[in-house]
């Protein structure tokens, strides 16, 4: 029913799967369990360093949180029937499922993937995510993780990420503003952050074990391993600056700036073209409820916001019911060194860690992948797959009169690895650990 939400139980929950902890920086650590015991005594002592969705008197220094790959469930023993209770996007894992599922096509296919961490072989059991807000607290933290993971566990890869630009810039490697738009949980105790126009949705599109938008209920067997959880899909996108930035000027027509908004849909500082279609409006920016408070409905030809911009298909905006069947929390943070305005192209490796939650990879993550970013087809569009994080190749179109088609588009991102992950509650953490159960 409309008014009935369960208030959220904050304390069982991972802390970053209801806020973005905005320090900057990260530090993902990969493992395989080499020792079943040992694995389960680390996860079960891990279950009080873990960071929760508990209110901060003050916003500590560093955070910690834990997520397990199906292999990884598998390797500590989990009876049949709890690894039979997963849905089958989570067992199969990224690698197996980015051609058919994803739509992942050419250099990112598995194939193609960085040989560590090993996640094209499904080599990966468990992703240990750690934030803080300076580099110092950073390095001594995963030095006393990795301490703490002793001989039960070995690392196979590690990847480091940081914010772009000074302690709270959130600026991805395009040089925009990114983490602005979220969806908010009912229940979780945020509602007052949800902007105008956009309702908190119910938790079960988030948390397992609570109802979602269409009031079905995800649950694991035992319910008590999936209840306040969710799942974590990790996805590494190297991002190629310097033709983005060769693109804008090639084809700006002498504003690359407002090019760029177009194929994104925002400007650099945040403002949506929905609501700010002729220039950067920083003051709109400034305010976080009205930059998200708009939709598409007094845009539909897409004069404003080209209807293939990147935010209008990851989030079209349409006030249908199925809308809010299809959204993402991301986090996640920018990797590799920062390409300084009109430098030359250095060949270093840059872009995103990508860490989007959802309840159900498949609905959620994997469709709007396939269907909303990979595939050409999209609206009434016939050969525009997304512009920033598509495959390249495709068209953009620039709907005005008269329109514009940019033929052609090179690839800007491509990704470099990624598994899908489970994120456990807290009370599920101490029961995957407790080395007693059979
Ligand atoms: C390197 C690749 C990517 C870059 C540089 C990028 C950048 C951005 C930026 C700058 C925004 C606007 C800020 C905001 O609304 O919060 C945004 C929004 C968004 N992106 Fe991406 N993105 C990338 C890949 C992806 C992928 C792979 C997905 C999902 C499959 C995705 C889903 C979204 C969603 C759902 C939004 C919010 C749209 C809205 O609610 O209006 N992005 N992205």
């Amino acid at each position: 029913m409309q008014g009935e939400t369960t208030v959220l139980d904050r304390s069982d929950i991972q802390g970053f799967v209801l806020r973005g902890y905005r320090m900057p920086h990260a530090a993902y650590l990969f493992y395989r369990f080499t020792d079943v015991p040992a694995a389960r005594a680390w996860l079960a002592g891990m279950a009080d360093p873990v960071t929760t969705a508990e209110e901060w008197d003050a916003a500590p220094s560093w955070c910690a949180n834990v997520a397990l790959a199906h292999p990884g469930l598998e390797a500590l023993g989990l009876p049949t029937e709890s690894l039979e209770s997963f849905p089958a996007d989570f067992r199969e894992g990224m690698a197996a499922r980015a051609a058919e599922h994803l739509g992942d096509v050419g250099d990112d296919l598995p194939d193609n993937w960085e040989p560590e961490p090993p996640f094209a072989t499904r080599g990966v059991h468990a992703m240990l995510m750690l934030s803080a807000h300076d580099e110092g607290e950073l390095d001594q933290r995963v030095q006393a993780f990795r301490e703490r993971a002793g001989a039960g566990l070995e690392e196979v890869g590690c990847e480091g990420a940081a914010a772009l630009g000074g302690a709270h810039a959130e600026r991805e490697h395009f040089s925009f503003r990114d983490g602005i738009s979220q969806p908010v949980l009912r229940g979780s105790g945020l509602e007052k952050d949800a902007p105008p126009g956009r309702p908190p949705v119910k938790p079960g599109e988030f948390l397992l074990g609570h109802p979602d938008e269409q009031d079905a209920v995800c649950q694991l067997h035992p319910a008590i391993l999936g209840h306040n959880g969710t799942y974590a899909v990790y996805r590494k996108l190297s991002q190629d600056v310097p033709a983005f930035r060769r693109f804008l000027h090639e084809q700006g027509r002498g504003d690359p700036g407002l090019l760029a908004a177009k194929l994104m849909g925002r400007w650099p500082s945040g403002a949506p073209l929905a609501r700010a279609d002729r220039a950067d409006d920083p003051v709109l920016a400034s305010c976080a409820k009205h930059n998200n408070a708009f939709d598409y409905a007094d845009d539909r030809l897409g004069y404003r916001c080209p209807r293939g911009a990147h935010v209008r298909r990851a989030h079209p905006r349409n006030g249908l019911p199925s809308e809010r069947r299809h959204l993402l929390i991301r986090r996640g943070l920018p990797y590799g060194p920062e390409l300084g305005d009109g430098a030359p192209d250095d060949g270093a490796d840059r872009g995103l860690v990508g860490v989007f939650l959802n309840a159900s990879i498949e609905r959620q993550y994997e469709f709007v992948q396939r269907e909303w970013i990979n595939a050409p087809r999209f609206d009434d569009l016939e050969n525009d797959p997304d512009p920033i994080s598509g495959p390249g190749g495709g068209n953009f179109t620039w709907q005005g009169r008269p329109p514009r088609r940019l033929k052609g588009l090179p690839r800007f991102v491509t990704v470099r690895g990624g598994e899908y992950f489970f994120v456990p509650s807290i009370t599920a953490l101490r029961f995957l650990g407790d080395t007693s159960a059979p």
